[in-house]
């Protein structure tokens, strides 16, 4: 690992794990990229620019040099106005409307480590040795713009980060338009492109197709990361599957609005950036002022997108998710929404925990409906204080007679809304973010605060702090329910409206800052209608978030295998619910509906009291099973080795780190007449170790596994499963 600067040809070489990024100074200070991929030794090359004269449509910036243009040099922070024709990284306005800047390299530092990213989520180091970061200073000095664009390397993963910092050290405002994360250029377009695509309860399902001249590109509007797409893409060779072929991977650690694309031109070059989303952005930068980008995660992968997962899940796994929570196996947990929803009282709640614990379940969390009148999702949202009708005694003493059966309590809030019909509304009809004059858009009744103020982030604060000050409760499901609409503050003035849903983000961090950091000992959960915000932005301060609303065991085969493209299954909580399904209405097996929650961070969301007792039986061996697994897969390497979006198969595993215990899930969908046989060769084992697989007689060498297979058991009917423990010797 390390960051190697030349001199002479000033030349950058970043070496990140076993790969190589490469940048230079070139002619006057413009800002080159010259290759990303695997790791060279040395840079010798004295061709690392080839330029070729263009027609007159591409500009010349130097008078005297006919063939020079931005248009056709591969940069690393492209402006827009000055040559390049292609999509700009950032644009400014000027105080005389203008939004020309020509940003030239000034000079640069290299340290060892990474600096933290003030008030955002960002992967970390523990220790300074872990990486080394790289600031390239670019100045704009006709206007007095500074441009810092930070690159860390971590030394044992193919991984950079990237962010960037604007300051305004000039006399006159600055207004930011647009100030992405990052731009890379690639002279080449053969990729396809790869993003993460859905809807509530349909999230992440994996799109890929070729890229094609123009801009393709996905983003959120809705001020969460969303359902639809996740702050995430790829570049694929088109040769690349789980385990061979090129995949650069670019994930931005932020769980607002977002753009990225990517854009080929008419010279065949691709231009890839992700940030914040420019649409309905802008950015008042007085004198003094600073603004700072939130940071990208890109993975270079030759292993297939396999590798880039494996990489994205070990970072995030151990240098993005923080706290306790972060190396420890997670509990076995009973959720009461899809057993009760609004309608329970203490009693009821109380037979389920009773019911858990005979079943070796270790927490019970209570969902929605515990605060206010909340006996629908019409009100209450904001008055954080229990329902007497509900909890006579009080949610103190319901979590109380809980842990005395020797389980840990959870509970829900949706900290960042507020209904119309609610004390805190009538009290605070401006906390919420409006437009003046215009309407209030409800979305399942209810609105959303404006966390860009600081008296609103004081009011969660308190309020949830109050809670988990006074009652013992072990985790905390932090849901968020709608999306942004008449998206403006009420104490921001005229010129700072469109920093308002950037702001509520900064606001949002801060608030999970302090309540995770005051609250060490409790494991929170993200939540957004399922898998509404499942970004790293969120990771950072929660190790979990609750995937998606959909329990179905067929459709979560898509989600959970879409999610884990990006995310460890450590962050994705799984649970087994009721039959038929309530959001799909579809009958599968308690079998199958365990083996797939299984696959995450393992609970069940049903009335457990409902069960019969063979059903009970089942569940106490689930349990047990995956209490002897749950490390393993929470913090095992995957594979994945059949695809739900290839066919009526599925199947994935995860390997120890040390290769010496391996668990395998495989699914098959619809029964097939007449089927043929098949086996499934598995993947990571150590080739000159020998395993015992679970069920099956004899020991099999880790090469035969991988090689020739196992044999698929002759499964009869729809939507079955097999899973196997798989142990060296
Ligand atoms: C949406 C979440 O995703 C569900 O799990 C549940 O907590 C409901 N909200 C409660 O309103």
């Amino acid at each position: 690992m390390g960051i190697m600067y030349n001199e002479f040809n000033k030349v950058f070489h970043l070496q990140a794990g076993n790969t190589s990024y490469v940048m230079q100074v070139y002619r006057d200070g413009y800002l080159a990229h010259l290759y990303w991929g695997r790791k060279i030794k040395n840079i010798n090359s004295e061709e690392l620019i080839i330029l070729k004269g263009r027609t007159s449509f591409s500009a010349n910036p130097d008078l005297n040099d006919k063939v020079f243009s931005l248009d056709i040099l591969p940069q690393e922070y492209p402006a827009y106005g000055n040559t390049d024709f292609r999509t700009p990284a950032y644009q400014l306005q000027l105080k005389n409307g203008s939004t020309i800047t020509d940003l030239r390299y000034e000079s640069h530092r290299i340290f060892k480590g990474k600096k933290v990213l003030e008030g955002l989520p960002a992967t970390y180091v523990e220790n300074d040795n872990e990486a080394e970061t790289l600031e390239i200073e670019l100045v704009d000095s006709l206007i007095g713009l500074k441009v810092i664009l930070s690159y860390t390397v971590f030394e044992n993963f193919n991984a950079i980060a990237r962010s960037v910092r604007f300051i305004n050290y000039g006399q006159e405002n600055l207004k930011l338009l647009r100030a992405l994360s990052m731009s890379v250029d690639f002279i080449r377009d053969d990729f396809d492109f790869m993003h993460l695509f859905g809807s509530w309860a349909r999230e992440r399902h994996i799109v890929r197709e070729a890229l094609k001249p123009g801009v393709h590109q996905i983003d959120s509007r809705r001020g969460a990361s969303s359902h639809e797409h996740n702050p995430f893409i790829a570049l694929l060779s088109s040769d690349c599957n789980e385990e061979h072929g090129e995949v650069y991977g670019f994930n931005l650690v932020y769980s607002g609005n977002f753009l990225a694309q990517a854009e080929i031109n008419m010279y065949k070059t691709t231009r890839i950036s992700i940030g914040i989303n420019p649409f309905d952005f802008s950015w008042l930068l007085e004198p003094g002022q600073a603004f700072q980008t939130p940071e990208v995660v890109m993975v270079y992968s030759y292993e297939g997108l396999g590798g880039m997962s494996r990489t994205y899940h070990k970072l995030y796994r151990t240098r993005l998710c923080r706290g306790e929570f972060r190396d420890k196996t997670r509990p076995v947990l009973v959720n009461n929404w899809e057993a009760t929803y609004f309608k329970f009282n203490a009693e009821k709640i109380e037979n389920i925990a009773k019911t858990a614990k005979e079943l070796g379940i270790e927490l019970f969390v209570l969902d929605d409906g515990w605060f206010g009148k909340r006996d629908n999702d019409n009100c209450s949202l904001g008055d954080w204080v229990p329902d007497k009708n509900k909890l006579p005694n009080g949610l103190k003493d319901l979590a109380k007679r809980i842990n005395d059966l020797d389980m840990q309590f959870g509970l829900w809030f949706e900290p960042e809304m507020v209904s119309p019909d609610s004390d805190l509304y009538r009290k605070h009809p401006d906390w919420c973010l409006h437009v003046p004059n215009r309407s209030r858009s409800t979305a399942r009744s209810q609105l959303v605060l404006d966390l860009s103020r600081e008296d609103v982030c004081n009011y969660i604060i308190k309020s949830v702090s109050d809670i988990l000050r006074t009652v013992p409760i072990s985790y905390v499901k932090w849901d968020m329910n709608r999306n942004m609409t008449e998206i403006g503050s009420a104490l921001l003035p005229p010129e700072r409206q469109r920093e308002t849903a950037h702001r509520y983000m900064l606001g949002l961090y801060k608030v999970m800052e302090i309540i995770t950091s005051a609250f060490p000992n409790v494991l929170f959960e993200g939540c957004a209608g399922g898998g509404g915000r499942f970004d790293a932005g969120i990771l950072y301060y929660m190790p979990q978030i609750w995937t998606s609303d959909d329990t179905d065991a067929v459709e979560r085969l898509k989600i959970q295998y879409g999610t884990s493209v990006v995310y460890p299954a450590s962050t994705m909580g799984a649970h087994v619910s009721a039959v038929p399904n309530h959001q799909v209405h579809r009958n599968t097996s308690l079998k199958m509906r365990g083996d797939v929650a299984m696959s995450g961070n393992f609970g069940y969301e049903l009335d457990l009291t409902k069960f019969t007792e063979e059903e009970k039986e089942e569940v106490k061996k689930q349990v047990v099973r995956y209490k002897e697994l749950r490390e393993l897969i929470q913090f095992g390497d995957m594979y994945r080795l059949l695809s739900p979006f290839e066919g009526n198969e599925t199947a994935w595993m995860y390997v120890s780190e040390d290769k010496t215990e391996a668990f395998v899930a495989y699914f098959r969908i619809l029964a097939e007449p007449d089927a043929p046989v098949r086996r499934l060769t598995l993947r990571g084992l150590n080739p000159d170790k020998t395993y015992i697989v679970e069920g099956k007689k004899g020991v099999y060498g880790g090469d035969e596994l991988m090689n020739i297979g196992i044999a698929l058991p002759d499964l009869q009917g729809d939507y079955k499963s097999a899973i196997w423990k798989i142990k060296a010797e």
